[in-house]
Parts: structure tokens; C-alpha cells; sequence
């Protein structure tokens, strides 16, 4: 059974689709997948969309009026077209900042994605991690914040990369990503201190765990890189419940939303497919100014 959100069909007139939730993933691009992968794992029998809002992509350029003020917009829109039980901004540059205008504009409940600090300053058995991120969240207070509460003791290097998100995009896309270009946005993160060094490096934005086989060829020296999209997908089962043993509703293919659709590639359509996402449709929304 098919059931077609995209056409605006009010799941609340349906009792089957009722009892299935719908969640959906939202990020500014293609870094939302690797959140999708794993809610996908934990409620295979939910309707989950996937929305990017390329048009807005990167976020980390946006200044923090622009980007709450856009996140709302389109979320108003997503919510419109979608009727989401609950959303999962799978966005670091947005969850740090936007989240409480959300839950004040809307009802149905968010969850985040914001970094691992608590569960890296857990881990680093040298207490020095790396908060690899967007130049947005490496600014935000609520990233300080973080640090503040749970990583006193610990000396935590923020490194705010300007095009690893860019370079993951164009690596799903098929399009060349030299090494040596990964490389240079990851180095900062490794740094050294008398007999000690960095053992543990969080991934804070969504984009970069489709890079993480070749950020481990690359590194220096081992660490443990922290990826928390597991730890989101158990965040949004504690929220609307596990996946009954026996679902009345197996979903069929996730449907994806585009606020531009400029960078919709045949290669990308075929990664999208891989994730799932096979029937792809647009929601134009172009970034003003
Ligand atoms: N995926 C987004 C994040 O987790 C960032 C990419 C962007 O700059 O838009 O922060």
C-alpha cells in the first residue's frame, strides 16, 4: 500500500494511516541522509519524507536572522504538504539556533541534531576531542554552551569547515573529491599536546558520515569519530514509539521534497534511490536576495 503525502492527502481522514506515523527528515541538502538511514531502521513500517532545502544550501553561510527566519518558512510549507506526526531536523547549523522558534510555532515535536559533546568528552580517553562542524554551529552559543557543561575538562578544538558539506554533496553526486581537499578541512582536528593527542573527533553536521570511510583513510592517526545519527533515530522511537511487531502498514519508497532541484543529477538520483528515495518531487521555495 502506497499512501501519497505529496499530494496532500490529510492522513487524518484515514484510520490505517492513523496509526502510522509520519516523520519527517528535513536538512539544508543531502547530509540529512545519513539521519534518514537510521530512522528508516527504527520505524521501517513509518511513512517518513525526506525534505533538503538545496535551495538554502549551505546554511553555514546564512547569518542567524536569515536562517531562522528561513527555516520557518519552509518548515510552515513542509508541515503544510506533509503533515508530519514529528520532524527531525537533521541539521546541526539549524538545530543549534532554530529549535525553540519551531517548538514556539509549531505543535508537533522536533527532534534535533546538535554535537556529541557530552558523549565525546565521555569517550576521549585523552581529553582532547575535536568538534568538527559548520562554521555556523562552531559560532553558536548553544555549541559554547555545550562545552561549557560537559567538556570542562577537557581542551575541545572547534573546526569550523567551510566546504566539507559541500564536498560530501559533490561526492554523492559523483562528481570528483580530490584527498588532498578532505584532507585540509580535517587536519585541524588532529592536534597534539606534550604526550597526548586527539583521540576522539564528533561529526557535527549531518553531511559528513558520507565521508567517513575516506576521513579515516585520511586521518593522521586513529580516532574515534562520533556520528550521532543512531542516537537520533533512538530520540525520535522514545518520542512516538517503537515499531509494532507486527506493523499493518509496511511503508513503500520514502518520498523526497526539493526546495530547488537544481543539483538533482542523474547519479544523485540513482544515490537518492539507494537510500530509498525513488519518487522525488519539488517544492520550490528560492532563497530571497
Ligand atoms: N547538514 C548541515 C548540518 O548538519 C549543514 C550543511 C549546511 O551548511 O547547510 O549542519
Amino acid at each position: 500500500m502506497r499512501v501519497d503525502l505529496l499530494a496532500g492527502t490529510a492522513y487524518g481522514t484515514s484510520p490505517v494511516i492513523a496509526r502510522t506515523p509520519t516523520i519527517l527528515v528535513f536538512d539544508s541538502g543531502l547530509g540529512g541522509l545519513t539521519v534518514l538511514s537510521e530512522v528508516t531502521r527504527a520505524r521501517p513500517d513509518a511513512q517518513i519524507v525526506y525534505a533538503a532545502d538545496d535551495a538554502g544550501f549551505p546554511y553555514g553561510r546564512l547569518s542567524e536572522t536569515e536562517l531562522v527566519e528561513r527555516v520557518l518558512a519552509v518548515m510552515e510549507r513542509l508541515v503544510q504538504r506533509c503533515h508530519p506526526d514529528l520532524v527531525v531536523i537533521a541539521c546541526n547549523t539549524a538545530s543549534t539556533l532554530v529549535l525553540p522558534a519551531l517548538r514556539a510555532r509549531f505543535t508537533i515535536p522536533f527532534v534535533g541534531t546538535v554535537p556529541a559533546v557530552k558523549p565525546a568528552a565521555e569517550l576521549s580517553r585523552s581529553r582532547l576531542f575535536s568538534v568538527l562542524a559548520t562554521p555556523g554551529t562552531v559560532a553558536r552559543d548553544y555549541t559554547r554552551g555545550l562545552i561549557e557543561t560537559y567538556a570542562a575538562a577537557c581542551e575541545v578544538t572547534l573546526v569550523g569547515s567551510t566546504r566539507l558539506a559541500g564536498l560530501a554533496e559533490a561526492a554523492l553526486k559523483g562528481e570528483p573529491v580530490e584527498d588532498d581537499a578532505i584532507l585540509a578541512e580535517i587536519a585541524p582536528c588532529f592536534v597534539e599536546r606534550d604526550s597526548e593527542r586527539t583521540d576522539v573527533v564528533t561529526l557535527s553536521c549531518t553531511h559528513y558520515p558520507l565521508l567517513l570511510e575516506r576521513m579515516r583513510r585520511l586521518a593522521p592517526w586513529p580516532v574515534s569519530w562520533i556520528d550521532p545519527a543512531p542516537a537520533i533515530a533512538r530520540r525520535v522511537t522514545q518520542l512516538i514509539g517503537p515499531a509494532p511487531p507486527r506493523p499493518l502498514l509496511v511503508a513503500g519508497e520514502a518520498p523526497a521534497l526539493f526546495t530547488s532541484g537544481a543539483g538533482l543529477t542523474g547519479p544523485l538520483r540513482i544515490a537518492l534511490a539507494g537510500y530509498g528515495l525513488a519518487q522525488v518531487s519539488l517544492e520550490p521555495m528560492p532563497l530571497a536576495n
